[in-house]
């Protein structure tokens, strides 16, 4: 801990990848904990993807309603506020990227590059038509255009879907430009995102990885904390 700490002071420009294990202590359950009771028997594929919907609409909405409303009496934790302090405490210093669409680091008050979109927006299905945004869509599992039938669907990106262009081309920046890289609560196993970690690694920089199991890209690493982020993260960022 003293010599990431002491990195973390020495760095001119850190960047951070969080992912779901950067919540977990806020009661969001990770990813791949998400398919725990009723949707046990999916696998993230078979739900978070554009054909699952279209072939499944109403099942895919439902999962996507539950886990929004898991959301409602969540707050960030101490590891998200300690990333919103280290923004403020040096602005311009810190690129936060995560993979997370929970919004919690953005509660927390932190500026975030969000790869995989928000859990908590909706979006068209289809390229709208005028008809689409003439009137409110009617209500449903999922609402739909009352004239031309296009679904609303959850404003995150699906497996298979290209990630917000901005969004991608500046946390590639940031990897490529960084000197220390720390990764939080991800299990690295998802692209393009896991991809940015082996771009600040080629690129020079330092890399840690703050979680508490092994991850795909352990072997990245300059060094490992194995902890859980909201106990970490205050004492790492601190002054
Ligand atoms: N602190 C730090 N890390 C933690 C904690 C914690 N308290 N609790 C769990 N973890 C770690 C787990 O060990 C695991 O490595 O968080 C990681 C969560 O991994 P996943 O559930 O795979 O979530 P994530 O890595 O964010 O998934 C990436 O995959 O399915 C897509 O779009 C989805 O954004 C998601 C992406």
């Amino acid at each position: 801990m003293d010599v990431v700490r002491q990195w973390i002071r020495e760095a001119r420009a850190i960047a951070v990848l969080t992912g779901a294990g950067v919540s977990a202590e806020s009661g969001v359950p990770t990813f791949r904990d998400a398919l725990t009771g009723l949707w046990a028997r999916f696998d993230p594929r078979e739900l978070a993807t554009e054909d699952a919907f279209r072939a499944h609409p109403q099942r895919v909405w439902d999962w996507y309603a539950e886990r929004r409303q898991a959301l409602a009496g969540v707050e960030p934790n101490a590891g998200h506020r300690a990333l919103a302090a280290f923004q403020a405490r040096y602005p311009g210093r810190m690129t936060l990227i995560t993979q997370n669409v929970d919004g919690l680091h953005q509660r927390a008050g932190s500026t975030v590059l969000a790869l995989h979109g928000d859990l908590c927006t909706d979006c068209w299905l289809d390229d709208p038509k005028p008809c689409c945004n003439r009137r409110p869509p009617q209500p449903g599992r999922p609402p739909r255009c009352a004239t031309c039938g296009n679904w609303r669907r959850p404003a995150v990106v699906w497996f298979g879907e290209a990630l917000p262009e901005a969004e991608l081309m500046a946390a590639e920046a940031a990897a490529e430009s960084c000197d220390l890289m720390l990764v939080v609560g991800t299990s690295g196993e998802v692209y393009p995102a896991a991809g940015l970690v082996h771009q600040a690694h080629l690129a020079g920089s330092r890399v840690v990885i703050v979680n508490p199991e092994p991850s795909a890209l352990d072997g990245l690493a300059d060094a490992q904390v194995r902890e859980r982020a909201a106990q970490c993260l205050p004492l790492l960022l601190e002054d």
